[in-house]
């Protein structure tokens, strides 16, 4: 079975760590966003993927691929775009990688910055069920209006024929939205021109006014990570997500409260208070006294003696320094630096500050 993976958005939303890093390469609970994706593909029975870029540095890239595709024996490819093609014309464009004339077997369809716990054994079991041409997960979130909103049939069943599809609505149509996860037949691909297009603004709507589009209500959570504040709420979701599985990726000790992930190779002072809810990256270290909350520390980051990191991120390698507070959805881009006794509130820092 193949997938295509839409990695192509400028991350402009995550910035400052998308000036160093592409979007799918950003660590999200230690690991690359992509990566969450690719290994449920993986588990899924997918033995294929085309990542559909466009201008991301592709050396960054094609090492991590290479070495993910030894390590999880897949095969991985890149379709690149000249010029941005929105989120179907990538589609049109890698039609040959995606489908074999013979072959009707349907392909998955992913956006690259969505988490969740990825069902997608069970999206087969539905696709195959209602037999149409395409199916969409969907998800309950309190304000609709930053996604495509899906209103189906039956709006009580967990599956359902879907009536319309309108993306990021003015006013109120429904609850149910676009979890970015696809299964399509490869006679979608026939709807699809090769120029600039939108999967939700174009290609969805016209399937559903044909009856032939289904959605599938996600179980367990879903977020988007691809804004600081969410990527926050996302890492909660997904830590508590590990708790209800019992994962022993979570550490425990005196100076851990709640669900954390810490990177063995870190190093946490005395006196620490670290959690609710943070992870910790490869090579950290952590110094007396900090306290951490809410929030994602990256490989190679300092956080001095006494400082306090709520709801934010500290990018990689960076520092900060003593007494200091970063605070309020702040972001520190790769080798940030927020100055001893310093309160960083709802700012980006990176580098050049
Ligand atoms: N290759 C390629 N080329 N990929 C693109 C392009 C492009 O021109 N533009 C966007 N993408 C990729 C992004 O990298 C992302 O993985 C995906 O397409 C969706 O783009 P976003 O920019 O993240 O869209 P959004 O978050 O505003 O809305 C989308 O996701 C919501 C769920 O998170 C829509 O699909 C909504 O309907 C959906 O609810
Ligand atoms: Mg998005």
């Amino acid at each position: 079975m193949k997938a295509l993976i839409l990695v192509g958005g400028l991350g402009t939303r995550l910035r400052p760590l998308t000036l160093s890093t592409p979007k799918p390469l950003v660590e999200f609970a230690n690991k690359p966003m992509i990566l969450h994706q690719i290994e449920a593909l993986k588990a899924a029975g997918v033995t294929e993927i085309v990542l559909a870029i466009n201008h991301q540095q592709p050396e960054v890239m094609l090492n991590f691929v290479k070495e993910y595709e030894k390590k999880l024996e897949m095969k991985i490819t890149f379709s690149q775009e000249t010029e941005p093609l929105g989120t179907a014309g990538p589609l049109a464009l890698a039609r040959d990688k995606l489908v074999d004339e013979e072959s009707s077997e349907p392909f998955f369809v992913l956006n690259s910055d969505i988490i969740c716990e990825y069902p997608l054994l069970e999206m087969i079991e539905f696709h195959k069920t209602h037999g149409a041409e395409a199916s969409i997960m969907v998800t309950k979130v309190d304000d609709p209006s930053k996604y495509g909103v899906v209103v189906t049939e039956e709006e009580e069943e967990a599956s359902a024929r879907v009536e319309s599809f309108v993306e990021k609505p003015k006013h109120f149509v429904g609850d149910k939205i676009n979890a970015g996860i696809y299964l399509l037949n490869p006679s979608v691909l026939d709807r699809i021109e090769l120029r600039k297009t939108s999967i939700e603004k174009e290609i969805f709507p016209r399937i559903a006014s044909e009856k032939k589009l289904y959605a599938m209500v996600l179980p367990g959570f879903w977020m988007d990570i691809g804004q600081p504040k969410d990527y926050i709420t996302g890492q909660r979701m997904y830590l508590d997500s590990l708790r209800k599985k019992a994962s022993e990726e979570l550490v425990t000790g005196d100076h851990i409260v709640g669900n954390v992930l810490v990177d063995e190779t870190a190093v946490i002072g005395e006196g620490c208070l670290i959690g609710p809810d943070v992870v910790i990256g490869p090579g950290c270290v952590i110094e007396s006294g900090v306290r951490l909350l809410s929030c994602t520390v990256m490989r190679g980051a300092l956080i001095k003696k006494d400082a306090f990191v709520s709801d934010s991120i500290v990018g990689w390698d960076s520092t900060v320094g003593r007494s200091a507070r970063v605070v309020n959805i702040s972001v520190l881009g790769k080798d940030g630096n927020v100055p001893d006794h310093m309160l960083c509130s709802e700012s980006k820092v990176d580098d050049s500050v």
